[in-house]
Parts: structure tokens; C-alpha cells; sequence
């Protein structure tokens, strides 16, 4: 959470931050704040609420210069507040710095730094991590390094950051070295952006498209010093390196929204694209399976794997849960799914045959990069299914497959999940096909995914149903929502939409596990929205959505085109075309995305930027 950005270069920067900050928006938008360093001062300007609002306040109150750090902040520590707004100022404005994460031992060095004197204005844990630079500095003189040597500031950045126990992402302004910054990173990702005679930094690569492609992205304890002159890279282990140096391929029209009133909508409509760009290349119609470039592992190494562990949070859980589902069935391979925040602190019993695969958009959320790392260190092939090329968990996975669904912006994750169904469907496909799955059923399967593209254009078409089932619906305050095999993970996937952009409880639920519990919540007021297509459990489903009306619950069904007999017994029916059971989810979790963004628009919500919530969960 929280987006970090900086600029140092011969341009104003003020307005380079605010732009990039913009664009991290999406990491957390409680309060955001920028800081420019000026002939021996450093400006700073920092504000609760959104970076539209900040952008009003620099508008009346310039800051000129041309080096600066910017933040957005989603709150851990401390309230929303002006004051707890980064940056944050250490000992008497010496230092300024913003951060990206979690010190975890804030409140012993808080407790060390006050007794030295140190005055904290803020809750946060990073005014701590101000001071305690600041502090160091002046140390590290009255031991007599020189004042006036840019060095004696970076060694006073690795002996703070030396103490802190947690994660941080920083980009740290001096007022006596104006033309230089400091970069370091533990956990919270931080990339650099190469300009000429110019440098940028960010949280991730959205805020450096239009100013340059190349790209290094820090390691895990590494600094980078910017200066107009250049840029020198720093290990904790290894000392000065030179860079590696990246291309971005991202242009940044993608993230424009061509249109569409909220990205969310954006990337819902995107998907008949999105889910092609998944299968692109990797459809191998004379073997009759899939392939993949990035997997690593040999078709050998992979026939040994007797166990997968699927692991993420959130919406990338639930396309695990699918995805467990649709390797059991294709590969026979046992399969669990496991919350990577539970993983991580849990020993289960890993066989040396166990593969991992953690599944995640943005590939920084640091509960599945942590599960993930656990897993590495004890040897299992840890492999990853990630959107974001660059990030943390793409770039330490032994190797893995990318969604190439482009840059998701909404908060609540629409593509990327389709995109994560249909890798995991072309990796059952695969998996099955180097074990037992015949020629004939492989081919029927590629004939099946081929056919995708065009049936979710096809659903899509239920759009303007949807509207009116949501202008029906968008005042109750409760939903259950119901679903059996393929289609359970899509009933806990669309609850959590619901819940996450317009504020309704709604849960989840196995359709036939309803009435051991959940069933005591229904009544006229609660609305049960049933995922009822055709395929051999309908019948099931069907006696489940009767308990629900013998109990006056009014019913929402998604159903297939042509099921009248759902016409009668469902108060709305909206309706998909048939594809495959184990295609279903691609479909069906269509017409819940569009129900959830409907009721939000209608309740008034920010869709985009939901409260609380923040699209990458880089803390614990
Ligand atoms: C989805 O709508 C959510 N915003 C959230 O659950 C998300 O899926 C989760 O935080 C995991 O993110 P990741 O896929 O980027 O790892």
C-alpha cells in the first residue's frame, strides 16, 4: 500500500509528482503529500484526502525546485490526518523522507529517540524512521565524518535502516545535499526510471510512462542514489553494482479510460481481449495442449510434482479455488488452495514433489510474496501467475506465467481474475495432458477455450439486464450469494465484488451449504443471487434456489439462455450463453462484476477507489 514517488532532474518538479501520484493513486488514497527541495529548504505541502486535493492546495501554495519526493498513503499507523500525511520531517528538517510499508519495532525506537529529545507531531511509524536518519547524521558528524560529503548522508540512511525491523520502501531529501536522493528497499517495491540527465522513482512503473521505458527495479536491501549526475546502485552484501537495466513495454494509453466512466467498467469490458491475450501462443492444437514459456521445469520434472499447493489472497485466492477444481479434474493431481497469510506462519507438511504456484495480479501483495518466499527457502519449485512483469513476485519465482491482461486499475480486480481462470484452465490442460488426458479430450478442451472470446462478448450483452436488476436491488442492505462446483469460487468472488465497492454485506456460500446456516438470514429483504447454468448439477441448484423462495428470499438467478424453467421460479433472470461446466466461471462471473458496479454507481460509491481499500496489499 501506499505509492512513493520522486523526480530529480532540471524540470519543475512539483507537477512530475503530482502526475505520477495520479497514477499510484490506487495504492491508497487517504491522504497523499509531496516535498521539493529548494536553494537550501525543503518545501513541503501534504494534506488528508485524495491527490486531487493536494493538487489544490499546490496550486495556491507553490513549491518550485527540481527534486522532489511525493506520497499517497494508505493509513497503517495513525489515522488520515494533515498530520500524519507524508513526508515526514526528521530532527529539525535536516531530513525528509516518504515510506512505503511497516516498521515494526517503531514503538521501541520511538521510545529511544524521545528520550533523546526528538519531538514526533504525528501517530506514524515513519516519522520515527525521519528521525532516526536524521539522528544518525548527527552522530555520524559529531564522529567526525564530514558534514559537506553527500556520503556521510547515505551511510547515515544504511545505519537507520539497519534498525528497523519490517518493510520499507523510502525515498529519503536531505536539506544540506539539495541535489540529492536516497532510495532503499526491504519488502515495498521501488523502481527507477532512467531519463537524460534526469531520474525518476515510483512505486511501480504507471507513473513513469511518458518521461521513459528504462527501468531498474531495487532489490531487497538496496539503495539507489539519485543526482542530476547519476545514479549509483548499493547492496547491504554485495556494495556498488552496476544497474540492470529494463525496457518497459507499457504505453500509457492503457491506462487511459477510452471512454468508460470508471476503469472498473473499463476492465470489465476488456475481457474478451484480455482472456485471448491469456491463451495467446499458448494453445498447441497438434499436441493438443498448452505451452508455456516461462514454466522452468522440464515435462520430466513436471510428471514427478505429485501434490500442487495454489496460494494468494482475495480475488487471486478464489481463481485458485477454480483452479484446484479444474486440476483435479484434467490431471488428477491433489491440489489445495491456501490463503497466503495463512501459509506463510503455517508448517504444513510440503512433500519434496510439492510445486507451488503463487497466484496474484500485482505480484507485490506481500501475504503471497512471504508464502512464497517460505516455500522457496524450504525448496519446493515456487512459481508464480502474476500480471505485473517487473514486480516483486515475477521477479523471484523460480518462473511462472503472466496474465498479459495490461494495466488493471480498479481496485476491485476484474480481469485480472478471468485472465488468472483461463491461465489455470490452460495449466490443468497441460498438466493433464503429460498424465492421462487423451488426445481427443485435450483438442475438445482448445475448442472450448478458442470459443471464449466470443462468448464472453456474448455476456457482456447482458449489461443492460443487469442495470435493471441492480436499480431493483441496489437498497438492501444483505446478499447471499450461492453456487455449487465450478461455480462456488464465482459465488465468493462475486460477493466480495459486491462488498468491496459498494459497502453491502454479502456472502458467499456453496449453494446445498446454505441450509446449515446461512438460510436462518433469509428473507423478503435479503436477495439470493443463484449461479444456476446448465451442467449436471443444475437440478441440485434448482432444489437449493426452491428452499431459498419456500423462505420468501427473492432470487436473482444467472442462467442459461433458453431455461424457462428458471423463468418461473427466479423473481430476475439473467441470462449467459452455455459454455463448458469448468468454463463456466469465465462467464458467469461476468453478470456479478456488472451487478456489483451498478449497485455501487447507484449507491453513490467511488468505484475506482473504494474506502478502506487499496489495489496492492504490500503490508501484512
Ligand atoms: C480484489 O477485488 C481485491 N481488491 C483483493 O482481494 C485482491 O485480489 C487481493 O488483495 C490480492 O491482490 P493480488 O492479486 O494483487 O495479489
Amino acid at each position: 500500500m501506499c505509492g512513493i514517488v520522486g523526480y530529480v532532474g532540471f524540470k519543475q518538479a512539483s507537477d512530475i509528482l503530482l502526475e505520477g501520484l495520479r497514477r499510484l493513486e490506487y495504492r491508497g488514497y487517504d491522504s497523499a503529500g509531496i516535498a521539493v527541495s529548494d536553494a537550501g529548504e525543503i518545501a513541503i505541502r501534504k494534506k488528508a484526502g485524495r491527490v486531487q486535493e493536494l493538487g489544490k492546495l499546490v496550486e495556491r501554495n507553490p513549491v518550485h525546485g527540481t527534486i522532489g519526493i511525493g506520497h499517497t498513503r494508505w493509513a497503517t499507523h495513525g489515522s488520515p490526518s494533515d498530520i500524519n500525511s507524508h513526508p515526514h520531517v526528521g530532527g529539525n528538517g535536516e531530513v525528509v523522507l516518504v515510506h512505503n510499508g511497516v516498521i515494526e519495532n517503531y514503538a521501541v525506537l520511538k521510545n529511544h529517540l524521545q528520550a533523546l529529545g526528538y519531538v514526533f507531531r504525528s501517530s506514524t511509524d515513519t516519522e520515527v524512521a525521519a528521525h532516526l536518519v536524521a539522528h544518525e547524521l548527527s552522530e555520524l558528524i559529531k564522529m567526525g565524518e564530514d558534514p559537506e560529503d553527500p556520503k556521510t548522508a547515505i551511510k547515515a540512511v544504511e545505519v537507520a535502516i539497519k534498525q528497523f525491523k519490517g518493510t520499507y520502501g523510502l525515498g529519503v531529501l536531505f536539506r544540506d545535499f539539495a541535489d540529492m536522493m536516497v532510495a532503499a528497499r526491504l519488502g515495498s517495491p521501488l523502481v527507477v526510471g532512467m531519463g537524460k540527465g534526469e531520474f525518476f522513482l515510483a512505486s511501480d512503473a504507471s507513473p513513469l510512462s511518458g518521461h521513459t521505458q528504462e527501468v531498474v527495479y531495487l532489490s531487497d536491501h538496496e539503495m539507489a542514489v539519485l543526482t542530476p549526475q547519476g545514479m549509483e546502485l548499493h547492496h547491504r552484501d554485495t556494495g556498488l553494482h552496476a544497474p540492470n537495466v529494463q525496457v518497459l513495454q507499457q504505453t500509457s494509453q492503457e491506462s487511459d479510460l477510452n471512454g468508460f466512466e470508471h476503469y472498473m467498467l473499463k476492465e470489465i469490458f476488456e475481457q474478451p481481449e484480455t482472456i485471448e491475450n491469456a491463451m495467446r501462443g499458448r494453445l498447441d492444437e497438434d499436441e493438443a495442449t498448452a505451452k508455456f514459456g516461462g514454466l522452468n521445469l522440464t515435462p520430466q520434472q513436471l510428471r514427478r510434482i505429485d501434490r500442487i499447493v495454489l496460494t494468494g489472497c482475495g480475488t487471486s485466492w478464489h481463481a485458485g479455488l477454480v483452479g484446484e477444481y479444474l486440476i483435479e479434474e484434467f490431471a488428477r493431481i491433489p491440489t489445495e488452495v491456501e490463503y497466503a497469510s495463512e501459509l506463510r506462519y503455517r508448517n504444513p507438511p510440503l512433500s519434496t514433489t510439492t510445486m507451488v504456484f503463487a497466484i496474484t495480479q500485482s505480484g507485490e501483495t506481500a501475504d503471497t510474496l512471504a508464502a512464497m518466499r517460505e516455500c522457496k527457502r524450504k525448496g519446493h519449485p515456487t512459481l508464480a501467475i502474476c500480471n505485473v512483469v517487473g514486480s516483486s513476485i515475477a521477479r523471484e519465482a523460480d518462473g511462472g506465467i503472466f496474465l498479459h491482461a495490461g494495466p488493471e486499475i480498479g481496485v476491485a480486480s476484474t480481469k485480472a481474475f478471468t485472465s488468472q481462470v483461463t491461465v489455470l484452465t490452460l495449466l490443468a490442460l497441460y498438466l493433464g495432458r503429460l498424465r492421462n488426458m487423451s488426445y481427443p479430450a485435450g483438442s475438445r478442451i482448445i475448442s472450448h477455450l478458442q470459443a471464449m472470446p466470443d462468448a464472453i462478448r456474448k455476456t457482456l450483452e447482458c449489461h443492460e439486464q443487469v442495470k435493471e436488476v441492480a436499480r431493483r436491488y441496489c437498497e438492501n442492505e444483505n446478499f447471499l450469494y450461492l453456487g455449487r462446483l465450478y461455480n462456488f469460487p464465482v459465488a465468493l468472488e462475486g460477493a466480495l465484488k459486491l462488498k468491496e465497492i459498494s459497502y453491502i454485506h454479502a456472502e458467499g456460500y456453496p449453494a446445498a451449504e446454505m441450509k446449515h446456516g446461512p438460510i436462518a438470514l433469509v428473507d423478503e429483504r435479503t436477495p439470493s443471487v443463484f449461479i444456476a447454468p446448465r451442467g449436471h448439477i443444475y437440478p441440485k441448484v434448482m432444489s437449493n434456489l426452491e428452499e431459498i423462495k419456500a423462505r420468501k428470499g427473492p432470487v436473482i438467478a444467472i442462467a442459461c439462455e433458453g431455461d424457462a424453467k428458471i423463468d418461473q421460479m427466479a423473481d430476475e433472470v439473467i441470462y449467459i450463453p452455455y459454455v463448458e461446466e469448468y468454463l463456466q466461471p469465465l462467464v458467469c462471473s461476468i453478470p456479478l462484476q456488472l451487478l456489483a458496479y451498478e449497485i455501487a454507481v447507484l449507491r453513490g460509491c467511488n468505484v475506482d477507489r473504494p474506502r478502506n481499500l487499496a489495489k496492492s496489499v504490500t503490508v501484512e
